[in-house]
């Protein structure tokens, strides 16, 4: 069991903490990449099997038999164990049979099989004696029935997912009366933002399992592997390529390449789509054109698409972006998106595939000056007017919310705005905006509350999720689509972060599930069926996406990152005064984009007329999103009675808080989960909590600076305990000025120039097996003067990269620590993507004695573009740590 946590622990980014007894280690072990890293972790955490042991299928189909192989896996010792007691033995008994309904009908006519059986969709039937605790032998008898071959492997899944959390609030199982279970809408698929040559777009856990230097890769074990997993939450299609940059793809020769990705997932039921560059005709056909209405363009993707059914007959289809960031699209010969995608989809029809024409189509050069000018208002606008002009396998894959992933966004208004088109949902599950993997931000909750929206299209209750599932404009197709952008790396690269792509399949199976089942259904079969860490790890996950969005961009802001690079650390000017139009629009005296018809763009215009009015009036915009919808003075008082400059203080202190809770509440855990993930988990939320900070520290002085409006609290400006780099002596070391200025504290930092002198040898012999001699060491050194007491010491520092720059802390030119600073983060300049916190809490975690006169010193020796970098030291008394890591 541990492998797979090891696996995810080779490339965690940790301090790696020299000559000290919390060191964390890093094997560099190669794993195959397996479904059992993440929630299929088969017999480990089997609260109850539910069936009998004797799995056959009914039928041949490769789909079916990965039902039986993954029932037989599930049983795992359970099929061997000798030391089964005759009753369970009993139990375990008969046999358990999966087939298709047809193939059960002919074999059991008188099984009562459900007429109504859709594709996708499984009954589960036992025989009156089939549970394990009545120990009926041989007669024991469960049938896995499947509308379709699909069906019976999710049936089968359902099945392993009921005894892994039979105890939550007892579901059915097949012993007390016919599971059923049917998904809520067609499609349901992950996107995966992978580029030919092996880099992944916004993918935060390492190569492409897709590709590799412009192929498809040799072994492609790792996509079976994936498949598994996705086919075990019910996504049935994925579509592997970047929406940017799609055109090599489709090259012939590389068709019978994608051909062997589509086989290694179609055992699983999980059917290969791919991205398309509509320019294709004119980039890789020789064409002159790409326009939509040409006779040869027409002919060309026919005869694309002919080539990629011979070779791929279940094809599932193409994703299209177009006229959006760069991406070529038919507004090049002023033609709309109905016309380029109806081009893909009569030549898809005939075999059955389908287009998702991304709604994500809007100008980038917008002008800042223009206080119309909007981009959340793009979709509808373009969108709306070509309502019904769609052919009937185009589906249009609109984002949640109309700007772009947004830690906080409101509902697209397109869902409503779309009533005779097919549409499904675009959510990211890869965290591009929310924390890059890095952060423990589960997304759930954010989906469920725009799932159970409420847009009152035709003044009748319309939520999203009924609009997807087709149900509300009587829409034969629509689904959720997730981007995914998985890697080598432990799938998403941090094993909580799998929450997230098990909750996206699950909600796409069934919107009604809720993020808190859902997140227990994962974290049994996931960490442990143990009630105390279940519920630990559940409450978790529930705090972490309110907890984030307090720390980084509160009351409709969006995240308040550097949008035009990282979308990780905190820049809140960067989304201003550029074309990009994720403005916020700050100054002096107030924040906010004005979106109502009244006075501001008119987006709020968009949605039907109770939802209009509801975010059109100042007086009843929900808190949470009011400067999404109206620009207001920092002394406007929110519904809560706070003012809005006071709750932006307020929240990010809370959420840096929030954040240092989350481990807080981890370390409870310690010896009751795996130690391997305990140790990396601790690790990656010390992180966060230290970055949060950054988020924190950088918006309050940011609106603290801008509004010049004291913090009621009096935390803005005032920092206990804390030394600046700036003032302190210097040596080697030079005062560097930060940008943007908000990300360090006071605007300044001090860095190591690689000129700085090289110290004397004898000095450099405590650290002689790091540093080859000549590496220049700067210190910085500060005279404590607070009371006497016991102290945590943090060091904050940029740990750039490429690079492992070097420090050691001293106290009284006592060496008590040294670490390295080995991080994977964003930007190659210091800033708050890559502004660290390293906290010394004492030899025996219980602190650091300090009187007033002792001398603090930090050193820090660069590498490569690494300057060992540092912000500020911060003295905070043991006792009042919240964090405790061994
Ligand atoms: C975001 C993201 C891009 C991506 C785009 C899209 O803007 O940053 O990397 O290409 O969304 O959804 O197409």
């Amino acid at each position: 069991m541990a492998d797979g946590w090891i696996a995810f622990r080779n490339r965690i980014d940790s301090f790696i903490v020299l000559g000290l007894a919390f060191a964390v280690a890093t094997t560099l072990t190669a794993h195959a990449q397996t479904a059992d890293q993440a929630w299929l972790r088969s017999t480990g955490h089997i609260a109850r099997t539910l069936y009998p042991r004797h799995v056959r299928s009914l039928g041949n189909d490769p789909i079916e038999q990965s039902a039986v192989k993954e029932l037989q896996r599930n049983l795992g010792d359970l099929v061997t164990a000798a030391s089964l007691t005759a009753r369970a033995e009993a139990g375990l008994g008969g046999q358990t049979v999966v087939g298709t309904a047809q193939e059960v009908r002919a074999a059991y006519p008188k099984l009562p099989v459900p007429a109504d059986l859709k594709p996708d969709g499984y009954w589960i039937y036992s025989s009156p004696c089939a549970d394990r605790y009545n120990g009926c032998g041989e007669r024991n008898q469960i049938v896995i029935v499947g509308g379709d071959e699909r069906g019976v492997l999710y049936g089968a899944f359902a099945l392993i997912r009921a005894g892994a959390t039979v105890d939550l609030g007892k579901p059915p199982t097949p012993a007390t009366s016919p599971m059923r279970g049917a998904p809520a809408m067609p499609i349901r698929w992950v996107d995966e933002w992978d580029n030919f040559n092996g880099t992944v777009e916004r993918g935060y856990a390492g190569r492409s399992i897709f590709f590799e230097g412009n192929k498809v890769r040799g072994d492609l074990s790792a996509v079976g592997e994936y498949a598994r997993l996705l086919a075990s939450v019910g996504i049935n299609g994925c579509n592997v390529n970047n929406v940017n940059g799609a055109a090599p793809f489709l090259v012939a020769d590389n068709i019978p390449q994608l051909a062997r990705i589509a086989d290694a997932m179609r055992p699983w039921g999980v059917r290969l789509a791919l991205s398309v560059d509509i320019a294709s005709p004119q980039k890789i056909g020789g064409l002159k054109t790409f326009d939509p209405l040409d006779p040869d363009v027409i002919g060309w993707w026919q005869t694309k698409v002919g080539e990629i059914y011979a070779l791929i007959p279940d094809f599932a289809g193409f994703t299209v972006k177009a006229d959006s960031e760069g991406q070529a699209g038919p507004a090049s010969y002023g033609r709309s998106p109905a016309d380029a995608a109806n081009l893909l989809a009569a030549a898809l029809a005939p075999h059955g595939g389908v287009v998702l024409y991304r709604a994500f189509v809007y100008n980038n050069h917008l002008d800042y000056n223009d206080l119309k000018a909007d981009r959340a208002r793009a979709a509808y606008d373009i969108f709306h007017p070509l309502d019904g002009k769609f052919l009937p396998n185009v589906i249009v894959q609109i984002k949640e919310g109309p700007i772009d992933f947004q830690a906080q966004e409101p509902v697209s208004p397109t869902f409503a705005g779309l009533q005779k088109t097919n549409t499904a949902m675009e959510v990211q599950i890869t965290q591009e905006y929310l924390g890059q993997q890095r952060h423990l931000v589960y997304i759930a909750p954010m989906w469920k509350w725009v799932l159970d929206f409420d847009l009152h299209a035709q003044n009748r209750s319309t939520p999203v999720k009924t609009i997807i599932e087709g149900k509300s404009f009587n829409r034969r197709l629509g689904g959720m689509i997730g981007v995914a952008s998985v890697g080598r790396d432990g799938w998403l690269g941090s094993p909580l972060a799998l929450a997230n792509l098990y909750a996206f399949g699950r909600l796409a199976w069934n919107p009604n599930l809720t993020p808190e089942q859902i997140a227990a259904e994962w974290t049994r079969q996931t960490i442990s069926t143990d009630p105390q860490v279940v519920a630990t790890v559940d409450k978790m996950l529930m705090q972490s996406w309110p907890a984030y969005v307090h720390y980084t961009g509160p009351l409709g802001t969006q995240t308040l990152t550097d949008i035009t690079g990282s979308h990780y650390g905190p820049n809140i000017e960067s989304s201003e005064r550029n074309g990009w139009g994720q403005w916020h629009r700050d100054d002096a005296k107030g924040i906010g984009m004005d979106r109502t018809v009244a006075t501001g763009t008119g987006f709020a215009g968009q949605y039907p007329p109770q939802v209009a009015k509801l975010y059109e009036s100042l007086a009843t915009t929900p808190d949470d999103l009011l400067l999404f919808f109206h620009h207001v003075p920092y002394t406007y008082k929110l519904h809560s009675g706070k003012t809005v400059i006071q709750y932006i203080y307020d929240s990010h202190y809370q959420g840096a808080q929030e954040a240092a809770q989350l481990g807080t509440e981890w370390a409870t855990l310690k010896g009751k989960v795996d130690p391997d993930l305990f140790q990396e988990v601790s690790t990656r939320l010390e992180y966060q909590a230290g970055h949060a900070i950054v988020w924190r520290d950088a918006i309050v002085q940011y609106f603290f600076k801008d509004s010049g409006i004291p913090d009621a609290e009096g935390r803005a400006g005032h920092y206990p305990g804390r030394l600046e780099a700036e003032n302190a002596h210097l040596t080697g070391y030079k005062v560097i000025p930060v940008t943007p200025w908000e990300d360090a504290s006071g605007g300044k930092a001090v860095s190591c120039p690689s000129s700085a002198p090289a110290p004397p040898k004898a000095q450099q012999d405590h650290s002689i097996d790091v540093n080859p001699p000549g590496t220049p060491i700067c210190k910085a050194e500060w005279t404590y003067n607070g009371q006497s007491g016991r102290y945590n010491i943090a060091v904050q520092y940029f740990d750039l990269q490429p690079g492992t720059a070097h420090f050691t802390l001293s106290v009284n030119s006592q060496q008590v620590v040294s670490w390295e600073a080995n991080a994977s983060l964003p930007s190659r300049r210091p800033n708050g993507d890559n502004s660290t916190r390293f906290t010394f809490r004492g030899a025996d975690m219980h602190g650091v004695d300090l009187r007033p006169g002792d001398t603090l010193a930090v050193e820090g020796t660069p590498d490569g573009n690494d300057p060992a970098a540092l912000d500020y030291i911060e003295i905070d008394p043991a006792a009042a740590s919240a964090l405790t890591h061994k």
